[in-house]
């Protein structure tokens, strides 16, 4: 099922996710509708905390277009090692028609569990490190505009709340 996704000034999106204790059937359909939404929209990543489930998941899916799907879940994750840097043109589901280049590290490696519960560790770069790291930082409740500079934060944020008056009131 297709959730809705959260947009910014949506409280909800500062929420840390907890936990998953066991990764259930029901969690396996949380991260089901999870994938569902992130591919519909269409993104590269989705935390559950932008579907307003404050729960340790995202899901993460660089493989372009034309390219066969490459579903990543990472339940519980934690960041192992940072190196390197990196800076990216960033965008965010929750930040529709806003980019930012954010600095981040190039390389990751990361531990967490997949849907199936199993642990893995993962070593990634370029696009697939930045997509771990915004992601994770959404499950801190961290959001694109907490990296930027204040003109640009004040700007965004004038824009997104406007944004959500506009859709409120239609
Ligand atoms: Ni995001």
């Amino acid at each position: 099922m297709v959730r809705t996704i959260l947009h910014y000034p949506d409280k909800r999106l500062r929420e840390r996710g907890r936990p998953v204790e066991v990764v259930t059937a029901e969690i396996q359909a949380l991260v089901d509708d999870m994938a569902e939404t992130m591919y519909a929209a269409p993104g590269v990543g989705l935390a559950a905390t932008q579907i307003g489930e404050p729960l340790q998941i995202f899901i993460v899916d660089i493989a372009d277009a034309e390219e066969p799907s490459d579903l990543k879940v990472f339940i519980n994750p934690e960041i192992l090692e940072r190196s390197g840097d990196i800076a990216w043109q960033e965008g965010c589901l929750s930040f529709p028609g806003v980019t930012e280049e954010i600095d981040r590290a190039a390389k990751v490696r990361v531990r967490a569990q997949g849907r199936d519960g199993k642990t893995f560790e993962l070593e990634a770069e370029g696009l697939l490190a930045v997509a771990i790291q915004h992601e994770y930082d959404h499950l801190q409740g961290t959001l694109m505009i907490d990296h930027m500079g204040p003109l640009k934060k004040r700007l965004t944020h004038r824009k997104m709340v406007k944004r959500a008056d506009e859709q409120a009131s239609t």
